[in-house]
């Protein structure tokens, strides 16, 4: 895994937080040669990257993006080529918002906002980053998906929707930029205590730590992984979720989330 990772310039967008920001450590510790992270939170994103920088002098960058804005991507991509020296080998897509509502009370500014800031500031990323791939050869894109892309979950519709857009869009282009030695991974990062479930009251029992899920997405994206799943509870989902014969069990499963999120509690999964 070190190999693959070694003397290498990655972009990270929600870089200041969670599993962005574990992703970041890792990279560096695993001898990244520079790491970009990207945060629209911008007190947050210069505190963590004064903190790696002094760990790792002259490898860290931050940049205040808004990957809800086109030319907010652009820019960072832009900014990164640069520090990198005319290089970037990896994109981690993984800034992304949950968003959870009813349904009947969703206005089509936030359905436009949900897919702006899930899926298409991932497609910026993209489209950005493709140009600095094929002139140096090659680089692999990593797009964070999310279980509700395997296993829709009622009063998450707009989060469910963009999540399931996005892993459709990359598991597409991964055999359509293959033979360009450009890389596409899905990752369904599993239940994280990350300060995403801090609306909810705080993360599920069950949940893994940002830095087991950055660890894992790392050996996978290593792997060359289609779709990197790192919790048994989406593997069961990718594996039921969409055969007949397992839809009364699915439906049973999801039909008790929806109940439990009807009467407030919001961590059930
Ligand atoms: N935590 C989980 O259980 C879980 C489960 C499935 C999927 N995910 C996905 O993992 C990814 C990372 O989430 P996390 O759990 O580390 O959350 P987090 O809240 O800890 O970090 C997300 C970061 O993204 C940033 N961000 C949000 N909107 C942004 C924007 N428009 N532009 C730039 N930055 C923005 C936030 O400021 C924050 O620093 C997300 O895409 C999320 O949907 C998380």
């Amino acid at each position: 895994m070190k190999k693959y990772f070694e003397d290498k310039v990655a972009v990270v967008t929600g870089g200041a937080s969670g599993i962005g920001l574990c992703l970041c450590e890792e990279m560096l510790a695993l001898g990244a040669r520079a790491v970009v992270a990207a945060d629209m939170n911008e007190d947050k994103l210069k505190a963590e990257c004064k903190r790696l920088e002094a760990a790792y002098p002259g490898k860290v960058l931050g940049v205040c993006t808004d990957i809800a804005k086109q030319e907010s991507v652009f820019d960072l991509i832009k900014q990164a080529a640069e520090f990198g020296v005319g290089h970037v080998d990896f994109l981690f897509n993984n800034a992304g918002r949950g968003l959870p509502k009813p349904f009947d009370f969703t206005t089509d500014e936030e359905w436009k906002y949900a897919f702006e800031v899930n899926f298409y500031g991932p497609l910026n990323g993209v489209r950005a980053v493709l140009p600095i791939m094929r002139a140096q050869g090659g680089g692999h894109i990593v797009n964070v998906s999310s279980g509700v892309a395997l296993s829709p979950m009622a009063f998450q519709t707009m989060y469910s929707a963009a999540k399931a857009a996005l892993m459709a869009f990359t598991s597409a282009l991964r055999s359509e930029l293959w033979d360009e030695n450009i890389r596409l991974s899905s990752v369904i990062p599993g239940i994280v205590a990350t300060p995403m479930w801090d609306k909810a009251g705080g993360a599920p029992d069950f949940a893994i730590t940002p830095q087991e899920s950055a660890l894992g997405i790392l050996k996978g994206v290593a792997a060359n992984q289609r779709i990197i799943i790192l919790m048994e509870y989406d593997l069961n989902s990718a594996k039921y979720g969409f055969l007949p014969e397992y839809g009364d069990q699915m439906d049973a499963h999801v039909l008790d989330v929806a109940r439990q999120r009807r009467s407030g509690n919001f961590k059930a999964v």
